[in-house]
């Protein structure tokens, strides 16, 4: 629970507020932008939520806070009820996208699971539902609340691990759910005990649904995992930054600057439609309009505009 004797005189006066234990992951400045805002090395309050959507979402980001930094002076408990209960936060529902819920087997959903973990420097996760096995991208903090959302939407088959630094508590969701973790083998050491191992450079098509793409850059075993030509989970390799309305690369934790960009360019030959990222915002666009925003992304990267930093 947030400190109020540590309370940052960068706040705005009023109910919510951010002490200085905060790890300025981000995560709050996602889920309610328009309160939190990022300040030197912190986030703080600039706004206090007015509106009742807004109450909700400063909710939501102080449960999603990975280290309890968020803190409210009078609690609203049935809001912070409600917002517990948004988590896992469907992001899209692909069956109603397609016109027929529940039909002819395609019906799926992406959700962002909340409950952001300290062990992952507070990396999103997401769940994906299919008929043919549920996928967990990265890992939340361990909850029974999660477990239980998962396990009605038919528990966990296959958990993604984008790259070292976002495994959270994957091992433990692997253990409840029997779960397979995949890793790449450049980052196995994070994981050692991963059931699916990566390797190389190639694309690896898991299901007709699932494609696994190793790109390297941030580290040297990070991987995008694209799911049915729509969905790019991209982990730290790649965001959208809404600093500058773009897509933005890894700037400042970079294992291989070739490497990197040489992988960014492999997802020119991909379609897909939202960008999915660990640390960063997610972006929803025409497939072709994000494809132009990864060549803008590339033309920057080599001229060595170098903006915003994961
Ligand atoms: S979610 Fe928590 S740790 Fe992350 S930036 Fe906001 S207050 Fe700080
Ligand atoms: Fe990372």
């Amino acid at each position: 629970m947030a400190d109020v004797a540590k309370r940052l005189s960068t706040n705005l006066d009023g109910n919510f507020f951010v002490d200085a234990t905060c790890i300025n992951c981000d995560t709050c400045r996602q889920l309610a932008p328009k309160s939190f805002v990022e300040n030197g090395e912190y986030s703080s309050v600039y706004r206090q939520p007015e509106t009742g959507s807004e109450r909700y979402q400063a909710y939501q980001a102080l449960l999603a806070c990975p280290v309890g930094s968020i803190g409210a002076l009078v609690p609203d408990k049935a809001v912070m009820r409600a917002a517990s209960e948004s988590f896992p936060l469907l992001i899209e529902r692909e069956g109603a996208r397609l016109g027929a819920p529940g039909a002819g087997g395609c019906e799926s959903d992406v959700f962002y699971n909340g409950f952001n973990s300290e062990k992952s420097f507070g990396a999103n996760s997401y769940f994906i539902r299919h008929p043919d096995g549920n996928w967990l991208v990265d890992a939340p903090r361990y909850m029974k609340k999660l477990v239980d959302a998962f396990e009605r939407m038919g528990g966990i088959a296959d958990i993604f691990l984008t790259h070292e630094d976002d495994i959270g508590d994957a091992p433990r969701y692997a253990k409840h759910f029997g779960a397979k973790r995949v890793i790449h083998r450049a980052d196995a050491d994070a994981q050692p005990d991963a059931e699916w191992i990566i390797d190389g450079l190639d694309v690896v098509e898991a299901s007709p649904d699932f494609r696994i793409i190793p790109v390297p850059g941030h580290t040297d075993g990070s991987m995008a995992l694209l799911y049915r030509n729509r969905y790019l989970f991209t982990g730290d390799h790649m965001a959208w930054d809404r600093e500058i309305n773009g897509l933005r690369l890894a700037t400042v934790y970079v294992w291989k600057e070739s490497a990197l960009r040489r992988s960014a360019e492999k997802l020119l030959e991909l379609p897909f439609e939202w960008v999915l990222p660990g640390h960063g915002d997610r972006m929803h666009l025409p497939a072709d309009r994000m494809r132009e925003e990864l060549r803008l992304l590339l033309a920057r990267r080599k001229a060595g505009t170098l903006l915003s930093a994961t």
